[in-house]
């Protein structure tokens, strides 16, 4: 049997237990001491009162110091005042290791002096609440697909050609030859898809980002459908279903989480279908309404993004933009083919961008010309050229960030809190 863990004990009141962690927190009040324990499922306050107590115990819960790692052995008693209605009364405590002075303590400290100590600030208890939101995401994103008949295709990440713009690619030698690290999973999903007809991909993409922003991260993972036959407003179908299965179930199942880092999670409910949905030339004169000085043409800057989301509720589906500002494959709007059948979702309280996608041009031709005008070695994407001559057919999809969409979920301020190990400008430790 597994060892009991903290969230187990609602279910063990009145027994006996031991426990593993470390000491999150302590305090003394003469005859009764309290030790505050965190083991990464919750917190648990263990009471020793001096006279039932072995003494060498109750000496011991002076001497230990934060984060030293113990076993406790105690009664488990209901109590309302506790943070999960639960505390242990101790009978034992067994030292494993008596921690040096721990670097990080309750007071401010800087960023840079955070990120320098990243390994050890996940253990803080918003982290650690990060942490547990991060993984359930995760979860859901898989589950979503998975429950929704997608089968998950494992993209390589050393690629021989750029899936997102020349200018963010990572080299490396690849023996003789040069290779990126990969932008994006979707060049190869597309295949897929005419294997498997409903795919995706979640795995870590790169982009040599040289901007400092807190949007922005050097490594993020990335979750990638890629659906044959889909048109765009299949696309868009799709991103706004999802969406609205992730946020209700983080709701359901991260309740104490979002609480410890005090997320008003009223905002999140209101995320419910349908989402609004606007032409990039109507977010364009609504943007120079807001003030901005953005022309028709223009990519949306981070800024851009801010002032058309602070206001929304629901994330805004901004499709059918300039082609000259998106990608080399995407299928131009057959009303306008300076337009591309392509959207981004904007997440709400003015996060911006979490999702971008679109359908992907079907004609050999077409696609051809394409890769051409964007100065990409067609020779590199000739296999992606051949999907275009058996059976093509309109597919399309989106990528969502992970991160982004842990940032916008948590309301953080920054994308570094959302990933246990941040890779940004100037930052590859620890
Ligand atoms: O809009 P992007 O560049 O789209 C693609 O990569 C497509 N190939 C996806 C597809 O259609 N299969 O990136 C998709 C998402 C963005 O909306 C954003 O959430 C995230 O990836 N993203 C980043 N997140 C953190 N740091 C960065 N530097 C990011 N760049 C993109
Ligand atoms: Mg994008």
């Amino acid at each position: 049997m597994s060892k009991l863990r903290i969230h187990d004990l609602k279910n063990h009141i009145g027994e006996k237990v031991e426990l593993e962690g470390w000491v999150y927190n302590k305090r003394s009040s003469g005859k009764v001491r309290f030790i505050i324990l965190r083991d990464g499922t919750g917190y648990l306050q263990c009471v020793g009162f001096i006279k039932d107590v072995p003494s060498e115990v109750f000496e011991l819960m002076e001497k230990v110091t934060l984060e030293s790692s113990v076993k406790v052995e105690g009664i488990v008693r209901a109590d309302e005042r506790a943070p999960m209605g639960i505390e242990l009364s101790l009978i034992n405590l067994t030292l494993y290791h008596l921690a040096e002075e721990y670097p990080i303590t309750k007071k401010e400290h800087g960023t840079g002096f955070l990120m320098e100590n990243r390994h050890l600030w996940l253990r803080s208890s918003r982290q650690v609440a990060i942490l547990r939101i991060r993984s359930e995401i995760e979860q859901s994103f898989r589950d979503y697909f998975y429950n929704n008949g997608f089968v998950l295709v494992d993209s390589p990440i050393l690629t021989p050609a750029a899936c997102e713009g020349t200018t963010t690619l990572f080299e490396t030698n690849y023996f003789d030859e040069k290779a990126y690290l990969s932008q994006s999973g979707q060049l190869y999903l597309e295949p897929a898809c005419m294997a498997l007809g409903k795919v995706y991909c979640f795995g870590p993409t790169f982009r040599a980002e040289k901007s400092k922003t807190r949007r922005h991260l050097m490594e993020f993972w990335m979750l990638e459908p890629e659906v044959a036959f889909a048109t765009l407003d299949d696309v868009m179908e799709l991103a706004e279903d999802f969406l609205v299965y992730v946020v209700s179930r983080v709701l359901d199942r991260s309740k104490e989480d979002l609480k410890r880092i005090e997320r008003d999670t009223s905002f999140l409910e209101k995320i419910s279908k349908p989402f609004p949905r606007v032409e990039y030339k109507d977010a364009i004169e609504k943007l120079k309404k807001l003030g901005s000085d953005i022309k028709y043409g223009d990519d949306f800057g981070g800024d851009d993004e801010t002032l058309l989301t602070e206001k929304e509720e629901k994330p805004l589906m901004v499709h059918r933009y300039p082609a000259s500002v998106k990608a080399f494959y995407m299928e131009p709007d057959p009303q306008n083919s300076d337009l591309a059948l392509c959207v981004d979702v904007l997440a709400p309280e003015g996060y911006g961008e979490i999702i971008g996608g679109s359908e992907r041009i079907s004609d050999y031709d077409l696609l051809l010309k394409r890769i051409e005008e964007h100065n990409l070695p067609v020779s590199a994407f000739q296999w992606y050229l051949d999907i275009r001559k058996y059976g093509t057919v309109k597919h399309g999809g989106f990528g969502i960030g992970l991160e982004r969409t842990v940032a916008w979920i948590c309301k953080l301020p920054h994308l570094r809190e959302a990933i246990p190990y941040p890779r940004m400008l100037y930052r590859l430790y620890p």
